[in-house]
């Protein structure tokens, strides 16, 4: 405890240097409270604004997705080398180390699957949330589809929510066999999402038009990896959307169903963080896999 007499006069006030207020890197996200941008740099790397966060969510609503059979052999390995987890409460708690220490977008929206329609969604509480010390809570929202208007409204409660608590949320445009993933869908979908409070959005890759969906949405996007690819392909995927804009992906079946899963996702951290071509990091890809 400071003792109240007899101390050092202070005298080291630096006068004439301003103090420098720091920025977040990422647009849109300047004017918030400090707990939400505490989180939000665990997610982002501060060198180079981008992030690689790893999707294994995909069993709450396709079962045992291949590649995601047995998590603990398949995931497990792969955490150290992802910026961000993005899973189930399910998944966190039965697989992932506590001892890990990467920040989690915890899913918070689910409700029905594959074999009726999808969509059809309710919340976690935003106390479960907390429970699990997630950086960021993610909800899906499916504009134009027959759930819209109540996608929308788990949105905003979770964006309310989050406020309160000072919890990001990831607006996850939706996927569905009536939505056409092209630049005007999706710079709908990314819009509507970021004016109803979403903090960061994540959508597909375009391969026309994607520039304009960056540059009409005003936070920063991440990208889904969607069906697997050829790995060479995937990583010109990742390197066009950082080219046009994104501020990063956030893929799964493109890692984990990948020949070599731990290079294919160091290979896309070389795009992502250091803009590295894909030839290059393909290359890298096939050296490390050996
Ligand atoms: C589905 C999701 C998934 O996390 C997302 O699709 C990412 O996985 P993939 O790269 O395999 O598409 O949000 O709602």
């Amino acid at each position: 405890m400071p003792e109240a007499d007899n101390n050092l006069d202070a005298k080291n006030y630096g006068i004439g240097i301003p103090q420098v207020p720091e920025t977040m890197l990422m647009k849109g996200l300047n004017e918030l409270d400090w707990g939400m941008k505490d989180r939000l740099a665990r997610i982002f790397n501060r060198m180079s604004g981008h992030t690689v966060m790893l999707a294994f969510d995909h069993g709450y609503i396709m079962g045992p997705t291949s590649g995601l059979e047995r998590m603990d052999l398949t995931i497990v390995p792969l955490i150290p080398y992802a910026d961000c987890l993005m899973c189930t409460r399910g998944a966190l708690r039965q697989i992932v180390p506590p001892t890990c220490n990467k920040p989690i977008s915890l899913r918070a929206s689910a409700g029905s699957t594959i074999l009726t329609e999808l969509n059809d969604e309710c919340l976690l509480s935003m106390e479960e949330c907390l429970r699990l010390n997630a950086s960021m809570v993610a909800v899906m929202v499916a504009i134009g589809s027959r759930f819209e208007a109540l996608t929308v409204r788990n949105l905003t409660t979770m964006v309310d929510q989050g406020s309160r608590y000072n919890v990001p949320v990831l607006g996850v445009t939706a996927v569905g066999k009536e939505l056409v993933r092209d630049a005007r869908y999706l710079s709908l979908a990314t819009r509507v999402c970021a004016e109803n409070g979403a903090h960061v959005i994540k959508t597909y890759y375009c391969e026309s038009g994607f520039e304009k969906v960056t540059a009409a949405c005003p936070v920063p996007i991440v990208i889904a990896g969607g069906k697997k690819l050829p790995e060479r392909e995937a990583l010109q995927m990742a390197y066009e959307a950082i080219d046009q804009g994104a501020a990063g992906v956030d893929m799964g079946r493109n890692v984990f169903q990948a020949d070599c899963p731990t290079a294919m996702l160091q290979a896309v951290r070389r795009v992502v963080h250091d803009g590295e071509r894909p030839e290059k990091a393909y290359e890298m890809y096939r050296q490390m896999r050996g």
